[in-house]
């Protein structure tokens, strides 16, 4: 067995990426699958929203070699959902691996021993296209890209897919581009509907048939420390995050 790595990248902050991480995780853990989440985002947002602790050894002590990945797994409340914690020390890691010859290499080297363990391993990346989330490229499968509906994204959208496109030649041949998912969709926006029919149009096979809705549930889970099917299983937010999950198992196997 080997994991299917998935990484959720956007360089733009708010757009969903954790949520989308958090709530595709704990879908896939309800759907029978063992599932490891991985925050390589400096400011935590993961770690707290599955409650886990960040003052144990996270992610930046398995890049920098202090500890193995497989001792930094925490388990939460979720069954068959694990994490590793990432917190502020990994704001450093852009600045202290520039100078080392495979800097871009780290995260898939220490990663590696997790493949065996987990079905699925989720990755959350920083709102930014620095060293980590090169490394992150570099260890992945496959890139999720979450698109706020709200916002027209196309020039980041195509920034995003040459950097991808450019570590793919480069780094890391096996990348591929899974899809692009809708995040934050509202019925009552002009703009909403207008963003899916553009980017729809420029990669039509790429979009995600599941939309997720804005959603306050989805918004209030965090501050509990809770997946959303742990905060209201029956939220417009969990229905869609469960059929976006049965949309990725479709796709990754
Ligand atoms: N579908 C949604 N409906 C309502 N609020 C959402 C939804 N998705 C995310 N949010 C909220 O929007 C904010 C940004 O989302 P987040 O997942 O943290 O984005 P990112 O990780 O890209 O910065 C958070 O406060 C989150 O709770
Ligand atoms: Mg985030």
């Amino acid at each position: 067995m080997s994991a299917n790595k998935l990484i959720f990248l956007n360089q733009k902050g708010g757009v969903g990426k954790t949520t989308s991480v958090v709530s595709l995780g704990a879908a896939l853990a309800k759907l029978g699958k063992n599932v490891l989440l991985i925050d390589f985002d400096s400011q935590g947002n993961l770690t707290s929203s599955v409650s886990a602790d960040n003052s144990v050894p996270g992610v930046y002590e398995v890049v920098t070699k202090q500890v193995s990945a497989v001792d930094a797994c925490q388990s939460t409340s979720i069954t068959n959902l694990h994490v590793i914690s990432g917190n502020i020390d990994l704001a450093g890691l852009n600045v202290e691996l520039v100078d080392e010859d495979n800097r871009n290499f780290f995260v898939k080297e220490a990663l590696a021993p997790l493949d065996s363990m987990f079905d699925y391993i989720l990755g959350d990346c920083p709102p930014s296209l620095g060293i980590l989330t090169v490394n992150s490229l570099v260890w992945a499968d496959h890139v999720v890209i979450p698109l706020q509906c709200e916002y027209l994204a196309m020039e980041g959208l195509n920034l995003l897919m040459r950097t991808i496109a450019s570590v793919r030649k480069s780094l890391n041949t096996n990348l591929d581009i899974l899809g692009i998912l809708f995040t934050m969709y509202s019925k009552r926006n002009k703009l909403a509907y207008e963003v899916v029919e553009d980017v729809t149009k420029y990669f039509p096979d790429k979009v995600f048939k599941t939309i997720i809705p804005r959603n306050v549930r989805l918004s209030e889970a965090p501050s509990h420390g809770l997946p959303i099917f742990a905060y209201d299983a029956n939220c417009s937010g969990a229905k869609a995050y469960l059929s976006f999950a049965e949309e990725v198992i479709k796709r990754v196997e």
